[in-house]
């Protein structure tokens, strides 16, 4: 599995009704280790998200996850799948508890014998939700609501978990528990596709990376080199 894509998208087209956002845009997410969606406010990287997962239909190209093609599956069948989005904005489900919200995201039929034990690991990866397990989502910190959010992910047992700028509004303390626990996940086996504005952070974290401008693919290849070349650096990456 490990040098075939266990993600491919194909020349994608989408958006929302008329206004095309994603011009034929074409990426691989291989197993293991974070890809980086690098690009500016506005470039795209949220709206391709909710395609993968489903949230918008595709306008043009294919996408296939483990050697399926799911462009037109539902948004369950694709959590099925293994493929999970933990979205920009947290989206945790204010009124309910932190353990409901846990509840929730592990209710499909694959994760669900699981699920008890899944909320186990998610306490012990987040300590913190574990003391508040019974208070309601509202009531949580920024940060808190982000381990939510990567908590309810979690408790779908992704193959492949879309993290949509996890440290977005983060204080910077609570940004590098982000990325620790991002590395974290990886160590233990998860692959990532991560969408981020801190653009160093990611570079250190990810194996690979695209950058995203207009909707389409500007620059691409290993995390390292993207990181070395001053060209990319100064006309994308504003570093
Ligand atoms: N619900 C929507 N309806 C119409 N246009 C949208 C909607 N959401 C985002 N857009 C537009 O799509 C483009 C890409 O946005 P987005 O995918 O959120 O970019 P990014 O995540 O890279 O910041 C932007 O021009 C944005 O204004
Ligand atoms: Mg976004």
């Amino acid at each position: 599995m490990s040098n075939t894509a266990m993600l491919e998208v194909d020349r994608l087209v989408t958006g929302y009704g008329s206004t095309r956002v994603v011009h034929g845009l074409s990426l691989q997410v291989r197993e293991g280790g974070v890809t980086a969606l690098l690009g500016a406010n506005g470039a795209g990287k949220t709206t391709l998200m909710k395609t993968l997962c489903g949230l918008l239909p595709v306008q043009g190209g294919a996408l296939r996850f483990l050697g399926e093609d799911i462009g037109h599956a539902a948004a369950d069948r694709r959590v099925l799948a293994g493929l999970v989005l933990v979205p920009e904005g947290r989206m945790v489900f204010p009124s309910l508890t932190v353990h409901e919200n846990l509840r929730l995201g592990g209710v499909n039929v694959r994760a669900r014998p699981r699920w008890k034990h899944n909320v186990e690991r998610v306490f012990d990866i987040f300590p913190r939700l574990r003391e508040r397990s019974s208070q309601q989502a509202m009531t949580l910190s920024g940060g808190e609501q982000q381990m939510l959010a990567i908590g309810r992910g979690l408790m779908a047992e992704p193959r492949l978990m879309l993290l949509d700028e996890p440290t977005l509004g983060l204080a910077p303390v609570m940004a590098l528990e982000i990325f620790a626990l991002v590395r974290r996940l990886t160590a233990e086996g998860l692959t990532l596709l991560l969408a981020e504005q801190d653009v160093h952070r990611t570079l250190e974290v990810a194996t690979h990376a695209y950058v995203v401008e207009n909707g389409r693919v500007a620059a691409e290849g290993p995390a390292a080199e993207i990181a070395g070349d001053p060209r990319i650096r100064q006309a994308y990456l504003g570093l």
